[in-house]
C-alpha cells in the first residue's frame, strides 16, 4: 500500500477564512496536536501576512518534533526571505512558494503574461532552493489553467529545485471526473512524476472531499487539508473524511496514512473552541450526530449488529459516547437495551407501558436525555413497587 502525506493547513488556509483568527498559544496548542496525531506536514501560516503570523509560526517551528513544518510565501524574494526566517529553526522546514498559472489571475490580478510568469517561477524557486532544501511550489488556481502552461510552470518549477508541486483548485471549480483527466494530463505531459505531487481541494461546489480522492487514485503523494474542513469561503477538503475514507475503503485506495484516528474527535473539538466555528450536526465523522441512530429499525441494527448501519466505529475516530439516540422514532429494542445499559430491570410485562411513557415523553421534546429516561422508567408504578419489595 502507498502512503498518502496528510499536509494538513488549519493554521493558514483554516485561519484565512473569516472569523476563524486563532491566538498564538492556540496556534501552538494545535501544532503540537497535530504532530502528535501523525500529520506529515503542517503549514503554519504565512510569514509575510503579518507579524503575529510570522512569530506564531517561529514559535511552532521550535515545538514541533516529527513533522515537516512550512511557510507559505508568494513568488518574491521578500516573502520567501520572511518564510525562511519563520521555519529555519525548525527540525524539517520547508518553503511553499506559490504564484497564479491560470489566465484569469495571470491578466486581472497579475498583470503578467504567461512568459512572464515563467520567469518569476524560474528566479523565485531558485532564490527559495538556495535557502531552503525543502520546496513546494504551487501553481494557484492551477485547475483553470491552460493544460499545456501548466506543464510548463511544472517543468521550470522542478528544474529549478521543487520537491513537491502541488495542484490547487483554488475556487472549488473542477469536477471529479475532469480532475481526474487533469492530473492524467499534466503527469503525461511534464516532470510531475519525478516529485511529489500535492492536491489542494477548495469545496465550493462540495467536491473538495472527493477531488482529493481522486486526485489520491491518479497517483497523488499528499493531501492538503484542514481540520472539519475549514478555509477560505466554503472550506478546504477535511481532513477527517481524507483520512476516514482512506482507511474505511482502503482496498479501493490501496493506501494509508500516518494519521491517528482515535486524536480525530480532540483536534475537531480544539479548532473549534479556538477559533468559534461549529461544525454541523450531520458533518461528517465529527458531526454531533455523524455516530448517532434513532430510528427504530437503525437501533435495531445496530444493537444486533453495529456494522448494520455504522460504516466506521466511532471508537476508532476517538467517539466514546452511546450511539443510541432515544426519541419518538426508537423502537422497543432500543428502549430495552438502554433500560439494560443504565442497569434497571423492569418487568417484561411493564416494558410496553415504559416505551408507550417515552414516545409520549418525545412528542413533545426532541429526545430523552439520560436523566429524564431514567426517571421514566423508575416512575412506572409496578417497576417501583417491584423496587421497593426487593429493597
Ligand atoms: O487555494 C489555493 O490555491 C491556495 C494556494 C496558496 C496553495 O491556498
Ligand atoms: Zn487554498
Amino acid at each position: 500500500m502507498k502512503k498518502v502525506k496528510i499536509f494538513d493547513t488549519t493554521l493558514r488556509d483554516g485561519e484565512q477564512s473569516p472569523g476563524c483568527s486563532m491566538s498564538k498559544e492556540d496556534k501552538i496548542r494545535i501544532a503540537k496536536q497535530l504532530d502528535e496525531m501523525g500529520v506529515d506536514v503542517i503549514e503554519a501560516g504565512f510569514a509575510a501576512s503579518n507579524q503575529k503570523d510570522f512569530e506564531a509560526i517561529k514559535e511552532i517551528a521550535k515545538v514541533v518534533k516529527r513533522a515537516t513544518v512550512v511557510s507559505l510565501a508568494r513568488c518574491n524574494k521578500k516573502d520567501i526571505d520572511k518564510a525562511y526566517e519563520s521555519v529555519r529553526d525548525a527540525v524539517h522546514p520547508k518553503i511553499h512558494v506559490f504564484i497564479a498559472t491560470s489566465d484569469i489571475h495571470m491578466y486581472y490580478k497579475l498583470r503578467m503574461d504567461r512568459e512572464e510568469v515563467i520567469e518569476k517561477v524560474r528566479e523565485c524557486v531558485t532564490y527559495a532552493k538556495g535557502k531552503c532544501d525543502e520546496i513546494e511550489f504551487s501553481l494557484e488556481d492551477a485547475t483553470r489553467s491552460n493544460p499545456d502552461f501548466a506543464c510548463r510552470v511544472i517543468d521550470t518549477a522542478i528544474e529549478c529545485g521543487a520537491n513537491t508541486i502541488n495542484i490547487p483548485d483554488t475556487v472549488g471549480y473542477i469536477t471529479n471526473e475532469e480532475f481526474k483527466n487533469f492530473i492524467v494530463y499534466l503527469k503525461c505531459n511534464s516532470r510531475l512524476d519525478e516529485v511529489e505531487l500535492s492536491v489542494h481541494c477548495h469545496n465550493d461546489l462540495g467536491l473538495a472531499t472527493a477531488n482529493s480522492l481522486m486526485a489520491v487514485m491518479c497517483g497523488a503523494n499528499q493531501v492538503e487539508c484542514t481540520v472539519n474542513g475549514i478555509g477560505e469561503r466554503a472550506g478546504n477538503a477535511a481532513m477527517e473524511e481524507i483520512v476516514a475514507a482512506i482507511k474505511t475503503r482502503s482496498d479501493i485506495f490501496d493506501a494509508y496514512t500516518n494519521i491517528d484516528t482515535r486524536k480525530i474527535k480532540m483536534i475537531s473539538n480544539m479548532v473549534i473552541e479556538a477559533t468559534g466555528s461549529m461544525v454541523q450536526n450531520n458533518k461528517a465523522v465529527v458531526g454531533e450526530n455523524a455516530f448517532k441512530h434513532e430510528s427504530g429499525i437503525h437501533q435495531a441494527g445496530v444493537i444486533s449488529e453495529r456494522q448494520t448501519y455504522e460504516l466506521m466505529d466511532p471508537s476508532e475516530y476517538g467517539i466514546e459516547e452511546d450511539s443510541i439516540v432515544i426519541g419518538i422514532h426508537s423502537g422497543k429494542a432500543a428502549i430495552v437495551d438502554k433500560i439494560q445499559k443504565m442497569g434497571m430491570n423492569p418487568f417484561d410485562y411493564e416494558i410496553d407501558e415504559i416505551v408507550k411513557d417515552i414516545k409520549s415523553y418525545c412528542e413533545s421534546s426532541k429526545s430523552v436525555p439520560d436523566e429524564k429516561f431514567f426517571e421514566i422508567v423508575s416512575a412506572n408504578k409496578k417497576y417501583r413497587i417491584a423496587l421497593n419489595k426487593a429493597m
